[in-house]
């Protein structure tokens, strides 16, 4: 009896001792798997700190991207712009530009309506000339090289015609 007793004691120690070691483990344990998981946030957090400086990059070069991007489009719009201004212009010049037959109302009174007088009782007969020969001879009026007793006159009337008047106000005569 006294030794099943004995072995009862024992076997109660026994039990206890091993219960403080299960514990001492799973303390152990618990304490391993806080360490781990506080080791996973710290990984987390610096990933997240390295996402946020790679947004911040990629935030900048955008915003690099797109100023220049703009600075593109602002020249090209300044581009278009001219160009259309241009256009405009030449549209217009076009639109006002005068015909020869509008040019040739001024030269009318003293050459006849069909270029047929002598103008002024001094100038040859200019109908039937050819667009050539009248654009030299308007051209030679203009820089003083042609002409003959009455070329002042004719400096003056050719000074206001541009090379395009010229060319114009001749082929309508060389047709009259
Ligand atoms: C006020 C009168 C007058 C007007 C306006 C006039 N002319 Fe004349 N034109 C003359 C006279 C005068 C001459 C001769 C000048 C000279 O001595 O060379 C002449 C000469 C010419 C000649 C060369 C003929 C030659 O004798 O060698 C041509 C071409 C001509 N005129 C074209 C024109 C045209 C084009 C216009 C209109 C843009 C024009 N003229 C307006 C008086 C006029």
């Amino acid at each position: 009896m006294q030794n099943n007793r004995n072995f009862f004691k024992g076997g109660i120690l026994l039990s206890v001792a091993v219960s403080f070691l299960l514990l001492g483990c799973s303390e152990e344990k618990s304490n391993e798997v806080e360490k781990k998981i506080e080791k996973s946030v710290e990984v987390v957090e610096e990933k997240i700190e390295i996402i946020e400086e790679k947004t911040e990059a990629i935030e900048e070069e955008v915003q690099q991207k797109a100023e220049v991007v703009e600075e593109e489009v602002e020249q090209k719009v300044e581009v278009i712009k001219e160009e259309t201004q241009a256009l405009k212009a030449e549209v217009v010049a076009v639109v006002e530009q005068k015909t020869g037959a509008d040019i040739y109302k001024t030269c009318a009174s003293c050459h006849g309506q069909k270029a047929e007088k002598v103008a002024m009782g001094k100038s040859q007969v200019i109908q039937g000339w050819d667009e050539d020969k009248i654009v030299a001879a308007l051209k030679g009026y203009k820089d003083g090289s042609y002409g003959g007793a009455m070329k002042t006159l004719m400096k003056g009337q050719a000074s206001k015609l541009s090379d395009e008047d010229m060319k114009r106000v001749a082929e309508y005569i060389s047709k009259l």
